[in-house]
């Protein structure tokens, strides 16, 4: 009933031109832009450029339909967090059934992250060709000088073709995969991918205090977690990269940094159905990676709030203000996925995130 009520209102606040401010967050709840119209960004990330932030996400249409790329990749931007305009369309689908990112084909968790050598945006996806379901497990990018695009499609690739992963100095090397065993299945999938390259799938992008960015990623059929060094253009790897809490199959991965240390919230296994998120901390990026459990707290705390990470979010501005974005999936109609923005909480080194029916920027200032 709610969900009726609350999008008539908007139609009818469409209709009139009113302008309706929203004034607090409220995960879950339809989430207008500035035409009254629910935010469209769905696996998204957040770009931050002088003083706006840039929202991009997968546009989803209604319908099942909506589960694969029918329209593109939908850019907002907002100086509050709070009000969205509508940037349209930044990365278009193609007519051309032949192209990479042909209309149908999937396009997934799209993150866009700004390169201050070339002076371009580079958007990264995780891309499966059109009519081979979740098979090809690419990596995709796009690149605009402007933020707001048009974004033009470059290439699309699997990761670190026939490199071996590094480790940082101290690891036994009966730790390091060798894959003369292939038979070992925690690394069977990893040495059967070395020479093609390693698969992409769930991702995100992080770039560091010191530029250097990183594609955070599901591979070796989602069991473990790779992260892999980009180069200077952000367009491609060096070929540096580290395996992840290996074979314990973490998906959406989201990473932040605070205080020196990096935090990395991610998600189960379980496609569009909610599952427990997991949280991981490293002194360094490359590890090791410490497991600790569940972040999240109260009722369905073990469904991640019914919802799934995909970006953690620093407030600019403000001190230790980070907010964790999920996804809560509508699989049988995919427009109406909704958006779950929380506060994290912060008791020293450890996080915990906590239910809030609505809140705002100004809980940072407590
Ligand atoms: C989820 C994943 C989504 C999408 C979905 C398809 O686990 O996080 O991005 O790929 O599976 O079933």
């Amino acid at each position: 009933m709610t969900v009726i009520s609350s999008l008539a209102i908007l139609k009818a606040d469409a209709q009139s031109g009113s302008n309706t401010r929203n004034i607090n967050f409220q995960p879950g709840a339809i989430w207008p832009d500035n035409n009254g119209v629910h935010i469209n960004a769905h696996g998204g990330g957040i770009c931050y450029q002088n003083g706006i932030y840039y929202w991009f996400g997968e546009h989803k249409i209604e319908g099942e339909k909506g589960n694969s790329a029918q329209v593109g990749i939908h850019c907002y931007s907002s100086k509050d967090l709070l009000n969205w305009k509508d940037e349209g369309i930044a990365l278009k689908v193609s007519d051309d059934p032949k192209s990479d990112i042909a209309r149908g084909s999937i396009i997934e968790r799209p993150k866009v992250v700004y390169n201050k050598k070339t002076k371009k945006y580079v958007l990264w996806f995780h891309l499966e060709l059109l009519g081979k379901g979740y098979a090809s497990a690419l990596a995709g990018i796009a690149v605009s000088s402007k933020v707001t695009g048009p974004y033009q499609y470059l290439k699309s690739f699997r990761a670190n073709a026939g490199s071996m992963p590094f480790y940082p100095a101290g690891i036994p090397s009966e730790e390091k995969v060798n894959c003369v065993d292939t038979l070992n299945k925690e690394n069977k999938f990893f040495c059967r991918d070395l020479s093609a390259g390693q698969m992409v799938r769930d991702m995100t992008i992080f770039v560091d205090d010191d530029g250097k960015a990183y594609h955070v990623f599901s591979s070796e059929e989602n069991n473990t977690l790779q992260i892999a060094e980009l180069d200077d253009d952000y367009t491609g790897y060096t070929g540096k990269f580290v395996r992840v809490y290996i074979g314990h199959q973490t998906e959406a991965p989201a990473l932040f940094k605070r205080n020196g240390k990096y935090y990395m919230i991610g998600s189960g296994c379980t496609g569009w159905a909610p599952n427990a998120a997991r949280w991981f901390t490293a002194d360094n990026i490359w590890g090791p990676w410490t497991f600790h459990g569940n972040p999240c707290q109260g009722p369905d705390a073990r469904l991640t709030f019914k919802g799934q990470s995909t970006y953690v979010l620093p407030v600019a501005g403000k001190k230790s203000a980070f907010i964790f974005m999920a996804d809560k999936w509508e699989p049988k109609n995919a427009i109406d996925g909704r958006y779950i923005w929380l506060p994290i909480t912060f008791n020293g080194d450890d996080i915990q995130i906590n239910w809030t029916d609505q809140w705002n920027l100004r809980i940072f200032d407590q």
